[in-house]
């Protein structure tokens, strides 16, 4: 089958990155065992990357940006989906080196993809997406290594995308969770989600050089780096773990070894692209049922394929709040 659809790319030209709605067949995208009409997807700090040139995402231009896709299976030739099913993609290598779901259709191997756990809706899914994923993933990793729910669990670069859906999960959960932002003016917005006190990330950004700071957090997500990570691993109580997602502020970490040889304290790595599929479909199911949010409304912001561009633009400047969701329908 071909078939001409509407996908956003990104061009070079002369070193300069392009960006433009255009037109796409069916026999331009990639093999692959399953090819899915997207209905959905989300834009996450990795796209912007993508889509501004990000050679460390993305090697080879043009290019169709996007890391997630909901949709529904038009054709497959793996006997694990048929035409009609209900599912979603999120990382691998989608959007990175393969044609993503910044697009109306995606062709991928059987092996990315997950059908919709029953009580999310396709919306919801891309409402979530990697980042919803991401939070997900740090949770469960950061509940496996033992959390306190007496004491206060920390959530940096609160208001973006991972950051909104940490708290929001761990707060339904039932933890005190403190948010760290940039934008004292997110206040009302990082209340409703569930944070029980806010903090300014200056407070996160310690310069004293001691290699043990005064015991906080009893756990925390990450999405910034840099001397906050620092600043967050030397602050964590005994025993206490921090997921690392993120790297907005600085991938450079600069400590001692004393947090993890005199505290005990964890450092957990989270890399939700290459989540195998056993757990992957774990945190589907609980972002689905024990973790579902009523706040996903309140998150996101909907646009069109059309209205992304500026977003992309936004999102690398930090000025994002939530999530951003693209209606392809
Ligand atoms: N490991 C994984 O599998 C995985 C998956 C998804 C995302 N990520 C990473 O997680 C990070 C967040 O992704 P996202 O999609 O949530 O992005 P996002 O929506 O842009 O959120 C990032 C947030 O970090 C804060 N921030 C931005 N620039 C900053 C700076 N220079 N200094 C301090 N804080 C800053 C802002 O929050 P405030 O203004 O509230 O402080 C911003 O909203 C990115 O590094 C992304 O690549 C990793």
């Amino acid at each position: 089958m071909d078939k001409n659809f509407k996908a956003l790319i990104v061009k070079e030209t002369n070193g300069k990155f392009i960006r433009e709605i255009s037109t796409k067949s069916i026999s331009d995208l990639p093999e692959g065992d399953v090819l899915i009409n997207v209905k959905y997807s989300s834009l996450n700090y990795k796209d912007a990357l993508s889509a501004t040139g990000n050679k460390g995402v993305t090697r080879k231009y043009p290019h169709t940006p996007g890391i997630d896709a909901a949709g529904i299976v038009e054709e497959s030739s793996s006997n694990l989906f048929k035409k009609g099913d209900e599912v979603l993609v999120t990382g691998y290598d989608l959007g990175q080196n393969t044609s993503g779901g910044f697009a109306e259709y995606i062709r991928v191997p059987a092996e990315w993809v997950v059908k919709l756990p029953k009580g999310l809706s396709l919306k919801e899914s891309m409402m979530l997406g990697t980042a919803g994923f991401t939070a997900g993933l740090s949770i469960y990793k950061l509940e496996q290594s033992g959390i306190d729910r007496a004491g206060e669990v920390l959530v940096t670069g609160a208001t973006g995308g991972v950051g909104s859906l940490a708290l929001a999960l761990l707060s339904k959960i039932g933890y005190n969770v403190v948010a760290s932002t940039r934008k004292k003016e997110k206040e009302e917005y990082l209340k409703l989600l569930g944070a029980k006190l806010i903090i300014n990330s200056d407070e996160l950004d310690d310069k004293s050089g001691k290699p043990l700071l005064n015991r906080k957090w009893q756990g925390s997500v990450d999405t910034v780096g840099g001397n906050v990570l620092s600043t967050v691993i030397r602050s964590l109580d005994f025993r206490c773990s921090v997921a690392s997602c993120g790297n907005v502020l600085s991938p450079e970490l600069n400590m001692t070894l004393y947090p993890f040889i005199l505290r005990g304290v964890n450092l957990l790595g989270i890399n939700s692209s290459e989540t195998p599929m056993d757990l992957r479909k774990i945190i589907w199911q609980k972002l689905a049922g024990e973790w579902k949010l009523d706040v996903l409304e309140h998150i996101t912001t909907e646009c069109s394929l059309e209205e992304l561009n500026e977003k992309i633009d936004l999102i690398l400047q930090g000025k994002i709040t939530g999530r951003i969701l693209i209606n392809l329908l």
